[in-house]
């Protein structure tokens, strides 16, 4: 895709599911990549490898995204290891089912502070970087059909990706000027790990499936391929805007 060679990119959540998707993607198109995770490190070795073996260059860092010091050190690495970065992915997410009457102050926190925090204060840290080198740049937030779609049992994880939602909208107004653009994926079921419930559980796809009106789960591919247009030349002058990956399934209300 069209300028997008020899930029870096960072990716959070990036050894597993829809970032690691996303990740291998950038890297497949050029892209120099800052591989973050949390947890376990095989996954993120695993893009690694994947990356290095189609000819493309990336650095994993561990950093775990609610923590400010986590956030400087990943930013901080981008600029050590290749001089810049152009394109920040908000990719990583958690979510948590329990009805809100039992959700406690722990798992809220959890939420909001993996899928709201970390790309609040990871982003503010790479647009100081950007305003310092008068550079322009890309956000591409992963978020989700429930920024606008109601998802009983998971108001956190709602309340969480509509703050994105509204974070986009303000920062494509604040960051236009300096020449940042920023835009919203919002995924609807996508096969990935975080899906694992759904994915394991014969009743609640068969009643899901016939919800998607392209009969189908995504694939992390079908989110990467979007994304890696984001961050291309082609995709300059689209900023503050949501795009939905879903297969139908969040224009798909209607009666028997
Ligand atoms: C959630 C999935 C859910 C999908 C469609 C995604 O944002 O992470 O758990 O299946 O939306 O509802």
């Amino acid at each position: 895709m069209k300028g997008l060679s020899g930029k870096v990119a960072i990716v959070t959540g990036a050894g597993t599911g829809i970032g690691q998707g996303i990740a291998k993607r950038l890297g497949a198109e050029g892209v120099k990549v800052i591989v973050d995770y949390v947890g376990p490190s095989e996954g993120a070795e695993e893009t690694q490898r994947a990356i290095r073996q189609a000819g493309g260059e990336a650095e994993i860092v561990q950093a775990d995204i609610t923590s400010s010091k986590d956030v400087t050190r990943l930013v901080d690495t981008a600029w050590q290891r290749f001089g810049a970065a152009d394109i920040l992915v908000n990719n990583a997410g958690v979510e948590h089912k329990s009805a809100f009457w039992e959700t406690e102050e722990s798992e809220y926190d959890k939420v909001m502070g993996v899928n709201l925090r970390g790309p609040f204060f990871l982003t503010q840290a790479f647009v100081r970087r950007l305003l310092n080198g008068k550079k322009p740049g890309r956000i591409v937030n992963i978020s989700s059909v429930h920024e606008d779609m109601a998802f009983p049992g998971f108001t956190t994880y709602c309340c969480s990706k509509g703050g994105l939602r509204m974070f986009s909208h303000n920062l494509a107004v604040e960051l236009g000027p300096l020449g940042i653009t920023i835009n919203n994926v919002a995924p609807g079921a996508i096969v990935t790990p975080i899906n694992k419930a759904l994915l394991t559980d014969k009743a609640k796809l068969d009643e899901l499936l016939p919800k998607i009106p392209l009969g189908r789960l995504g694939t992390t591919d079908d989110v990467a391929g979007l994304v890696a247009f984001l961050a291309c030349d082609d995709a300059s002058y689209i900023t503050g805007a949501t795009f939905v990956v879903d297969g139908g399934l969040m224009r798909n209300y209607h009666e028997q």
